[in-house]
């Protein structure tokens, strides 16, 4: 596992347990935006069996990928990097070129890590695919802060915790293989399926204390080098914030795990507008809010020199989701005022003032009208006018 705060070159997996989330959408847009911002990015369409990466960035099919590096010892990693039509952004595609590559196993999984921790760049984006798969987790767990992204949706919110839980048992599960008493202990519980009833990893390591003491221990500070960053995307209004942030504190009570906000993004059409063009947002939809909003993530990124540390002014605000809270809450306005034509609900309801004024001024002088031409016999001023011979 990379430690990205220890390391130059930073490596962020982008999964989310659910499909459909926006997971390629993000990984192509923040990658992107690195890239704007000078930073030399890979990002990498690890999304086997789903591979879609290279269509988002309007490029065709026809390059090997990962598919071809599993089965093909020969390929080196970096031979699968190609370029983009933006500068400083290249791509790893997917498994598009290789029919029916099912599940691989772990030497290929090793196989691909160290290839992919082995490239250079100053950032390396993983897009995976749904579900939480070991395939998925192990790839989620090549650093210590991948994003996790979500929607407001309780499907989402519970596969994204359930993904979470995964991400923590399995590196558990990995550092101690060892260790006989823990295993037996672990891959019993990672056998329960219900959240609800399942016993805080907290409590299940006092359980192991007394017999295992140093590894308790160590299993404590490996459980603080995890930090995970949360993307809620898709949201209908600023409140579903709160969401998120019952995810972190469930992650917390639940898993020992700290995890931190990146921001939130609304439900945009233009995003999918993007998609049918094969053209990344970002480079589309510039103004926009979502636009911003992306890239007020890179910022975060970027201007934390010790990612996943995050560059927060605590002054202001209590943590990153009470910064997210405040963004999302000025996104909300700017989306109104984006999707009213550039004007505020305030500045709207005056117009629909001035609009019912006028309407009525008009009644009141075709009333007038009508009275002194026609007797008032006569409706509308229009109907006047048709009647006229000039
Ligand atoms: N903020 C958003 N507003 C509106 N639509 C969005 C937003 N984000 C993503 N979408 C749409 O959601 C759909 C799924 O996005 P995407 O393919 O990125 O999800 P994914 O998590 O990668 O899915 P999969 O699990 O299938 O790989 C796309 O049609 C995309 O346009
Ligand atoms: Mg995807």
């Amino acid at each position: 596992m990379i430690l990205n705060e220890n390391s130059d070159k930073k490596i962020i997996p982008i999964a989310g347990g659910k499909g459909g989330v926006g997971k390629s959408v993000l990984s192509t847009n923040l990658s992107l935006l690195l890239a704007v911002n000078g930073k030399k990015t890979i990002v990498v369409d690890l999304d086997l069996g789903g591979s879609n990466l290279h269509t988002m960035l309007g490029i065709k099919n026809t390059n090997k990928g990962i598919g071809n590096f599993i089965s093909d010892k020969s390929i080196a990693m970096e031979d699968l990097v190609i370029p983009t039509d933006y500068e400083n952004l290249f791509l790893i595609p997917g498994d598009v070129l290789v029919y029916g590559l099912g599940e691989i196993s772990f030497e290929e999984k090793k196989r691909i890590i160290k290839g992919l921790v082995e490239l250079d760049a100053d950032y390396i984006i993983l897009d995976l695919g749904a579900g939480s798969s070991l395939n998925v987790i192990d790839f989620f767990l090549i650093s210590n802060s991948g994003i996790v992204v979500t929607t407001p949706h309780m499907t989402s919110i519970m596969n994204a915790f359930g993904f979470l839980k995964n991400v923590a048992f399995r590196f558990l599960q990995r550092a101690f293989a060892e260790n006989r008493v823990f295993t037996e202990y672990f891959d019993k519980a990672f056998l329960e399926r219900h959240p609800g009833e399942q016993k805080p990893l907290k409590e299940m390591l006092e359980d192991l204390r007394s017999r295992e003491p140093e590894a308790v221990e160590k299993a404590e500070l490996f459980l603080e080098i995890l930090q995970p960053k949360i993307i809620m995307n898709m949201a209908e209004d600023s409140g579903e914030l709160s969401i998120a942030e019952s995810l972190k504190d469930l992650t917390k009570r639940s898993l020992s795990i700290h995890s931190e906000c990146l921001g939130m993004l609304f439900m945009d059409k233009q995003v999918s507008d993007a998609l049918k063009e094969r053209t990344p947002f970002i480079i589309q939809y510039p103004e926009s809010v979502t636009a911003e909003g992306m890239d007020r993530m890179v910022r975060k990124i970027i201007l934390s020199k010790r990612f996943p540390e995050m560059p927060l002014e605590l002054d202001y605000y209590k943590d990153s989701f009470e910064l997210a809270q405040i963004e999302a809450e000025i996104d909300e306005q700017a989306m109104v005022r984006q999707t009213n034509g550039g004007y505020s609900p305030e500045e709207i309801e005056n117009l629909l003032k001035l609009v019912e004024q006028q309407q009525m001024r008009i009644k009141e002088l075709e009333t007038a009208l009508g009275r002194s031409a026609l007797g008032g016999s006569r409706g509308g001023i229009l109907d006047q006018i048709s009647g006229m011979s000039f």
